[in-house]
C-alpha cells in the first residue's frame, strides 16, 4: 500500500514537474491554413496590425554578445507593419542623434534606461544601457530592432513556420530564431538556442554567403567556450535564385525524436537532428574533467526538452566571426578595438547595397502547431 502511494505520487510529481507544451494567447486568427494531420493549429499571426502585448522589443545597445553594430530600439521607424507585413528595418543612428554626436567629435551620451514600462532598457549587458561616444569608440551606428515573446508565447514542441523575405544590404545579418525560456540547465548556451533562419544581407557573390544562402544550427554545450553547434549547423544555397527577392516558408518541426528545419516545404530539409544519443555524447566531452549539465533527464533531446521563445532579428555586422575577416571587402577586423569606426568609415563601399525596405526583413506570417 505504501508503495502504491509512493508510485502514485511519483507519477504524479512528474506530471507536475512537465511544462505545458504551449503557453501564449489563444488562436488569435483563424484564417484558411490548413492543419496536417495530429498537429493543431496553437498560434497565428498574420500582422494585421503590431501586437505589442505579444511581440516585446528587445531595446539595448549590447550588441547580442558579438559586439554588433545596431541598438534595439522600440521605434516604428525600425519596427512596424504595413499591408500586414511586419518590417524590421535598419537605419542610420546618425539620423537621430547626429553624426558628429555619433561619432564622438562632439561627445554624446546615449541613456536609454527609460522611465515608462514599454521603454525600459532590458539588457545592460554589455554596456548595453549606456554609453558615451568618443573618436575612437563611437555609438552603434545602426539603429534597427529585435522582437521576441519571453514570458507571453512558448513552446515545447510543436510545427513552426515563418513567411518571410530576406533583406538585402551588406553585412545585415537577419535571424528567425527561439531561445529558452526558463534556462532549465543554465546560462547560454548551455540550455540551447535554436536558430531557424540565419543569412546575410550581402551579394551572393560574397564566399561567406548572401542572401542566396541561409543557415539553420542547434548551439548546445556545457558553458559558454564548448558551443558544439559546429555539430549541428547546415546551409542552404539557392542556385538560381534568392531569399530577398520573394517571401519563403521557414519551418521548423520539433518533437521528443527529433528536429528538422525546412524551406517552403517539409521535404525540402535544411538542418536535422535526430535525437538517438544524448547531446553529452554528442559533444564527446570527458565526463571526469567536466560535469553533464544535462544529467537526469530522461529526454535524449534535452536540452531541446524544456519552452522556447520567439526571436525576430535585424542584426548588422559584429565580431563573432560570422562575417568572416577578409572576405566580401569587409571594412572592419574582429580583433580592432575600433570595429565599430572601421565599419562606419566603409560607408561609403556598403551604403549603396542599402536601398529604401530592401533592407528589412519582411515577416508576412508566422504559424504555430503543436501535436495531438
Ligand atoms: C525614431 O527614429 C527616428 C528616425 O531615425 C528619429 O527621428 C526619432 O527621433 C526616433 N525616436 C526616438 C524617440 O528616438
Amino acid at each position: 500500500m505504501l508503495y502504491k502511494i509512493a508510485a502514485l505520487l511519483f507519477v504524479f510529481q512528474s506530471v507536475l514537474a512537465q511544462y505545458p507544451s504551449y503557453v501564449g494567447p489563444k488562436l488569435k486568427k483563424h484564417s484558411n491554413t490548413v492543419s496536417r494531420k495530429g498537429e493543431v493549429l496553437q498560434f497565428e499571426d498574420e500582422f494585421d496590425t503590431l501586437d505589442l502585448s505579444l511581440w516585446k522589443h528587445e531595446i539595448t545597445m549590447g550588441g547580442g554578445g558579438n559586439w554588433e553594430f545596431e541598438w534595439y530600439t522600440n521605434n516604428r521607424t525600425n519596427s512596424f507593419v504595413r499591408d500586414s507585413v511586419l518590417y524590421l528595418k535598419p537605419t542610420m543612428t546618425s539620423d537621430t542623434i547626429g553624426e558628429q554626436q555619433m561619432t564622438g567629435v562632439i561627445p554624446y551620451t546615449m541613456d536609454i534606461y527609460g522611465s515608462q514600462p514599454g521603454d525600459l532598457c532590458t539588457s545592460e549587458a554589455w554596456y548595453g544601457c549606456f554609453r558615451t561616444s568618443n573618436t575612437a569608440n563611437i555609438l552603434n551606428p545602426v539603429q534597427s530592432a529585435r522582437l521576441r515573446t519571453a514570458d507571453t508565447l512558448f513552446f515545447t514542441y510543436g510545427r513552426l513556420e515563418v513567411n518571410a523575405k530576406l533583406p538585402k544590404g551588406d553585412w545585415i545579418w537577419p535571424a528567425i530564431w527561439m531561445l529558452p525560456q526558463y534556462q532549465d540547465f543554465g546560462s547560454w548556451p548551455v540550455s540551447g538556442e535554436i536558430d531557424i533562419m540565419e543569412s546575410r544581407g550581402n551579394s551572393p557573390s560574397c564566399a561567406a554567403g548572401g542572401y542566396n544562402s541561409v543557415s539553420s544550427t542547434l548551439h548546445w554545450g556545457p558553458f559558454y567556450g564548448q558551443d558544439k553547434y559546429t555539430l549541428t549547423t547546415e546551409t542552404y544555397t539557392m542556385s538560381s535564385s534568392d531569399f530577398a527577392s520573394d517571401f519563403h516558408t521557414f519551418g521548423l518541426y520539433w518533437n521528443s525524436d527529433k528536429l528538422y528545419t525546412y524551406i517552403d516545404d517539409d521535404s525540402n530539409r535544411v538542418l536535422e537532428v535526430t535525437f538517438d544519443e544524448t547531446f553529452w555524447t554528442r559533444g564527446g566531452w570527458d565526463s571526469s574533467v567536466l560535469n553533464d549539465p544535462w544529467v537526469g533527464e530522461s529526454a535524449m533531446s534535452a536540452p531541446f526538452n524544456k519552452p522556447f521563445y520567439i526571436v525576430f532579428d535585424l542584426a548588422v555586422g559584429g565580431v563573432s566571426g560570422f562575417f568572416p575577416d577578409g572576405e566580401c571587402s569587409k571594412p572592419w577586423a574582429d580583433t580592432s578595438s575600433i570595429a565599430y569606426l572601421q565599419f562606419w568609415q566603409g560607408k561609403g563601399q556598403w551604403y549603396p547595397t542599402w536601398s529604401g525596405d530592401d533592407v528589412a526583413l519582411q515577416i508576412d506570417s508566422v504559424k504555430l502547431w503543436s501535436f495531438e
